[in-house]
């Protein structure tokens, strides 16, 4: 019998546990507070038993009225609600223009083609961020450059892009990773001096600002997802935001099969336009309502989280081992999508990251590993093997081998190992949830030991 089916046996009525547990137990049978001192795993209480806000978040009251208008006209196809959630996106951020799509890959994916990146090019990004990232490069046909993440702010790390930069470079595309942003006065200094594109990844980023500004407004674009886990759940959707009227003109070609602006509603005033090569990313006027909903309520959750968060913070950053993230210098605002910090198993005597995460699961209170490594991944490696890339590149640039050495980012790889997430709907909760967290995570330290034996 393992140690842990010995303490379930225990618990459920085996009279062996105090003669055979090397850990004292005489106390905590009894004694409903030494009880809630031991962590689940090992038989102690819960430290959370409330189940967590549920996300997306629907209030038929408020919320239903614009959709079931929407619904009951039958203009479902892109129009004024389209415009309108446009328009209060762009003021809510402080750009001149946005452009609805149909999601944050696309609004990537578009944005890079409309800045005509595409065959030779390089675009520098950092690792520690969602797939759509790098395939936004590859699908125009242009090839990612990896620059390493700092593991303190879990952004890309801005000091090392301008060792990587070679005469291919052609525009840096930062991820502002979980809501944090990435350095953007550091990386725009860069873009100035080597005449860079710059494509925010704000895909993430609802309401972030450095010194008072938004981001997404940094660089040449920004792009935001308000897919359903976002904080702006709108199913499936995204936005590209930009000052430059040529580029979001072309944008709104490109989204409506390349037919001139303006072509599905004409927003008064708004003149210019261009006939090109275009897809379709157009949003529905449904999708769009349901976004009006969300924007309501986005200000609000928003500083819910982040005090939540920072609240957190301090109280996790006293637990040995449990480093939570930093942000870059003058950071106003956050969009605390996800919570994460890392897990040092040194201090937790050895204690894995996933038995820990089992343990605290026990405790009610679930994180999860966040992202994976993606400098290394298959999917680069088929289209360096495919048709156009092998048309489109010499041969020696698609040595696959290479490339992994040559983008090898090794502070990433530690971080993707040690990396704990706790979701944005967590955050929604009161503050006396985020104690528990703490107290879960306390246990757990203070039994690390006895933990880890009783998964052996
Ligand atoms: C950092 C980042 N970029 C891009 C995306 C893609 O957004 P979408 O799912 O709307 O395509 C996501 C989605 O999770 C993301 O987290």
């Amino acid at each position: 019998m393992n140690r842990r089916s010995f303490i379930k046996k225990g618990m459920f009525g085996g009279t062996s546990l105090l003669v055979t547990s090397s850990f004292n137990y005489s106390n905590v049978w009894g004694n409903t507070n030494n009880n809630r001192n031991l962590p689940a795993v090992l038989g102690g209480q819960k430290s959370h038993t409330a189940l967590w806000p549920a996300w997306p978040i629907w209030n038929p009251k408020t919320d239903e009225k614009r959709l079931l208008e929407v619904m009951r006209s039958g203009v479902w196809t892109r129009n004024k609600v389209v415009s309108e959630f446009e328009q209060r996106w762009a003021e809510t951020v402080g750009a001149k223009r946005c452009l609805a799509v149909v999601n944050g890959t696309n609004a990537l994916i578009a944005s890079l083609k409309q800045f005509d990146i595409g065959a030779g090019d390089e675009v520098i990004v950092g690792p520690y961020s969602f797939i759509s990232t790098f395939i936004c490069i590859l699908e125009n046909g242009a090839i990612p450059v990896f620059v390493d993440t700092d593991p303190e702010t879990f952004q890309l790390d801005a000091n090392k892009i301008e060792a990587k930069i070679t005469p291919r470079t052609k525009a840096i595309l930062p991820a502002h990773t979980l809501g944090m942003p990435a350095d953007m006065p550091k990386i725009m200094d860069i873009a100035k001096r080597h005449n860079l594109i710059v494509i925010e990844n704000a895909c993430l980023s609802w309401l972030s600002e450095i010194d008072n500004k938004k981001i997404g407004t940094f660089g040449n674009a920004g792009c935001f997802s308000f897919q359903t886990s976002k904080n702006i759940p709108i199913g499936e959707g995204g936005a590209i935001v930009s000052d430059d009227d040529e580029f979001m003109d072309r944008c709104y070609s490109y989204h409506n099969y390349g037919s001139p602006y303006g072509s599905v509603v004409l927003p008064e005033g708004v003149k210019g336009g261009t006939v090109m090569a275009g897809s379709k990313l157009r949003i529905t006027e449904y999708q769009a309502a349901i976004g009006l909903a969300q924007l309501e309520r986005l200000e609000m959750q928003t500083d819910i989280r982040n005090e939540n968060a920072q609240y957190l913070k301090s109280k996790l950053a006293q637990i040995p081992g449990i480093v939570p993230y930093k942000l870059i210098d003058n950071v106003t605002k956050i969009s605390a999508w996800q919570f994460p910090f890392r897990y040092k198993k040194e201090s937790f005597k050895g204690l894995t990251r996933a038995d820990f995460l089992k343990a605290l699961r026990a405790e009610g209170v679930s994180g999860s590993t966040g992202y994976v490594t993606q400098n290394d991944k298959p999917y680069l490696k088929s289209y360096f093997d495919s048709k156009n890339f092998r048309k489109m590149y010499p041969k020696k640039m698609l040595n696959f081998a290479k490339y992994i050495e040559k983008n090898h980012c090794p502070e990433n790889d530690l971080l993707c190992e040690e990396a704990v997430w706790f979701s944005n709907s967590m955050l929604l909760a009161s503050k006396s949830d985020m104690d528990n967290i703490a107290f879960a995570i306390e246990k757990i330290h203070k039994h690390a030991e006895q933990i880890k034996n009783s998964f052996k």
